[in-house]
């Protein structure tokens, strides 16, 4: 099998490429491709080194999988050529989660919806990713009127030049030399909290990433009458997001009943004793491809409402590790269609 991975020196595509070497994907060859500025750049695979490609019309021929997270311009471009060509593209970036002929897939959640792919499968954003792991149980069990979402976005969530300037920022302000101007955010974020993620558009008072977690959550649980609302912020945190979900059941479930439910859940880690400080923090989520839910509780508002503290690994289960392990269902389903040869 030829896996292609595209965006593969950014923040995703990196922990893509190191998440198919811990998963030991059945590749015969994995082949990296960046933009122009990195082609002809070697990268450490194991004992392989890989070097990057450029895209093009020739070097896309003749691929099984194509796992992309370049962004969404080139998604648009290259996703439907890879497609042609043969291959069958995951893809992380928000250019096709909500085209109706593409299925948004949560490997734990709704993997069947893979049966549908036209050629591209989109991986959702990763606040929705690690919240819908927790809120796929509770659905099956209790059903859900509404889910009430905060998040605590980590900076990597934005790419690798975020997280420059997190550290840039936070040395200044420890060394106490003059701050550089920020570039990514419209503020500083060292040692600060910014309630917007990406962008407010066309006088919209939600930003586009609470939207997109609206609205990819309903697309993920396959549910329009669950009612979603997003509050998504941004904190000085390297990796793992948090998100304190409140979710308004159809039928009663306890606190206990839905640890209960949790625990015995795929890919989900619950860690809940909070008299003795234990809850999931970003540093525990950070490298690791479970969720971790917390602080179970009984909203004390409402009788069908729970209270979830909700920590992933933003670029891992977020990102790269869903994308793999669809890559996976679609080769062990049978899935995949038949590459031309190179
Ligand atoms: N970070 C997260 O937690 C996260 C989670 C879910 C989804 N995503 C999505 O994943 C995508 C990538 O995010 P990231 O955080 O990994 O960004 P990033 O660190 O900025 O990496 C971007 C990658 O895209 C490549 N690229 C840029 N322009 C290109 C072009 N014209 N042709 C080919 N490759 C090009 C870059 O190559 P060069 O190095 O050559 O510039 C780099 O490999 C985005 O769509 C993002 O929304 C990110």
């Amino acid at each position: 099998m030829r896996v292609a991975v595209v965006g593969a020196t950014g923040a995703v595509g990196s922990t893509m490429l190191g998440v198919l070497r811990e998963r030991t994907f059945p590749a015969d060859e994995v082949v990296p491709f960046a933009s122009e500025r990195s082609a002809g750049r070697s990268i450490d695979w194991g004992d392989a080194k890989l070097t990057v490609q450029p895209l093009s019309d020739e070097s896309i021929e003749g691929f099984d999988i194509a796992l992309f997270s370049a962004g969404s311009g080139v998604s648009e471009e290259w996703a439907p050529r890879f497609a042609e060509a043969g291959a069958v593209v995951v893809d992380n970036s928000s250019q096709w989660r909500m085209h109706e002929d593409v299925p948004l897939v949560v490997s734990e959640v709704n993997p069947d919806a893979l049966s549908d792919h036209k050629g591209i499968v989109a991986n959702p954003n990763c606040t929705t990713m690690q919240t819908v792991v927790a809120l796929g149980p509770i659905l099956r069990k209790a059903g859900i009127e509404r889910v009430v979402m905060s998040s605590y976005q980590a900076v990597s969530g934005t790419g690798q030049k975020a997280v420059n300037e997190l550290a840039e920022q936070a040395s200044a302000v420890v060394g106490g030399s003059e701050l550089p101007q920020p570039s990514v955010y419209p503020h500083q974020i060292a040692f600060n909290v910014l309630p917007q993620v990406e962008t407010f558009k066309d006088g919209d008072d939600y930003s586009t990433e609470e939207r997109k977690c609206m609205r990819e959550t309903r697309k993920i649980l396959g549910r329009d009458d669950v009612g979603v609302s997003a509050t998504c912020v941004r904190v000085p945190v390297f990796t793992g997001h948090s998100v304190s979900a409140n979710v308004q059941t159809r039928e009663a479930l306890s606190p206990d009943e839905c640890r209960e439910l949790l625990a015995a859940a795929p890919g989900l880690t619950v860690l809940d004793d909070p008299g003795n400080a234990l809850y999931p923090t970003a540093l525990d989520a950070a490298g690791r491809d479970d969720v971790l839910v917390g602080r179970i509780r009984r909203d004390p508002s409402h009788d069908r409402c729970l209270n979830l503290w909700i920590v992933g690994d933003n670029l891992r289960k977020g990102a790269a590790t869903n994308a793999v392990q669809v890559a996976e269902l679609l080769h062990v389903r049978g899935l995949l269609r038949a590459a031309p040869a190179a």
